[in-house]
């Protein structure tokens, strides 16, 4: 149980983002952070719950810096909307935020999306510190400086980059999470470790009962490899214009409309990604990808144990593929894998293969457990 933490750094247009991960991330990150904070004014966003379990957290980051004020926002997705950011706009304004004054974000994604979008627009940008608590929010959201509310109409339909200061991801915070949490973070450590890093992806399936069971000397490692992945290929495509961060969408073209098709909130955004994967190897067979490597990320992804699909018709979920906004003129972008660890980006996939194998797909799949 000793101290393991891993220092990066993701440089980006504007500097450098400090990456602190691992066990004992807070006490690392405290101790080099130590004069950025000194006397600054902090607003600490945070999750209610994440503060009742771990508030001794924000009690230490207090004493470090000039003074700390905390505003909870509510949990979960409800967070990511305008009229809450108004609402803390108006508290940054009231509380006398000033230019040199940094956000905090303490919780899951969620909180992170709002606190990074609200400190990216206020006064023109302010400063601003992650301290992601969920296995998704360490692995993915809070690594790549995207910031986004939801509209009604669409999920992360207006935002920014904006990338944090530091980033510090404390395994401590996992002992916490629900088994849903932990696997709907895997869910997005196995799309990485599939394209980018086949050693994390040995390590996924040769620790997952411990992953699952929340250990974080387990998890650690796995934290450490999936930011470390995810940084190389956000500092290779900043702002996914080159298209090597659409790496990052493996499983998502399908986890979107299944995500919307079945309801926020109705399926977890990990389980429809463990779907969207599924159907992703499915379709990377079909276009000549390696398919010993997709049965063998395949049987992993069962071993996740999300939960079945209810019966769903083909044409709908077509029809919102091609409404996604990462569609371009021709058609929905496919992230296939090609070979292990390997992903290539396919912007041609014949919309008649697609529905194909989509029918089979579900067919197979819908209302048996993964
Ligand atoms: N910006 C990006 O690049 C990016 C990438 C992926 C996902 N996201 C966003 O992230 C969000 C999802 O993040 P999430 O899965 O962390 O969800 P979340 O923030 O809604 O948190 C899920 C739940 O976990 C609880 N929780 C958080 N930490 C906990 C802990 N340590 N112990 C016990 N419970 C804890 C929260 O209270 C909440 O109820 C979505 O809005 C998604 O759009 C953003
Ligand atoms: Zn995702």
């Amino acid at each position: 149980m000793s101290a393991f933490v891993d220092r990066t750094e993701l440089r980006h247009a504007r500097g450098a983002t400090s990456q602190f991960a691992g066990r004992g991330a807070l006490d690392a990150a405290l101790a080099e952070l130590g004069e950025l904070l000194a006397g600054r004014r902090v607003f600490a966003l945070v999750q209610p719950p994440v503060a009742a379990l771990h508030g001794g957290v924000l009690d230490r980051i207090a004493e470090r810096v000039g003074e700390l004020r905390r505003i909870d926002v509510p949990d979960g997705e409800a967070a990511k909307t305008v009229s809450v950011a108004d609402r803390i706009w108006r508290e940054l304004s009231v509380q006398g935020a000033r230019r040199d004054s940094l956000v905090l974000a303490f919780g899951g994604g969620s909180v992170g999306d709002l606190a990074g979008f609200v400190a990216g627009t206020f006064a023109r940008g302010l400063g601003w510190l992650q301290l992601p608590s969920t296995l998704l929010a360490q692995v993915d959201a809070s690594i790549g400086g995207k910031c986004a509310v939801d509209l009604p109409e669409a999920k992360n339909a207006v935002g920014l980059f904006h990338h944090p200061l530091a980033v510090i991801a404390e395994s401590d915070f996992l002992a916490t999470l629900p088994e849903a949490e932990l696997r709907c973070g895997l869910a997005e450590v196995v799309k990485m470790a599939a394209l980018l890093d086949l050693d994390l992806l040995e390590r996924v399936e040769n620790e997952l009962p411990k992953l699952l069971g929340g250990e974080s000397d387990a998890l650690a490692p796995v934290v450490v490899a999936a930011i470390r992945a995810k940084t190389r290929v956000v500092e290779s495509d900043p702002e996914e214009t080159s298209g090597r961060r659409a790496l990052l969408n493996f499983g998502h073209t399908l986890g979107h409309a299944l995500e919307a098709e079945i309801g926020y909130g109705r399926i977890a955004h990990g389980d429809a990604v463990v779907h969207g994967l599924r159907f992703a190897l499915a379709l990377s067979v079909a276009r000549g990808g390696d398919a010993a490597f997709a049965a063998r990320v395949a049987r992993l992804l069962d071993r996740l144990g999300s939960p079945a699909l209810p019966p769903l018709a083909a044409a709908r979920l077509l029809e919102r593929i091609g409404r996604d906004k990462k569609a371009v003129r021709s058609g929905a972008v496919w992230v296939l894998a090609q070979a292990a660890g390997e992903g290539r980006i396919d912007r041609d996939v014949p919309s008649e293969l697609v529905a194909a194998e989509l029918e089979k797909f579900l067919g197979a799949r819908a209302g048996r457990p993964l």
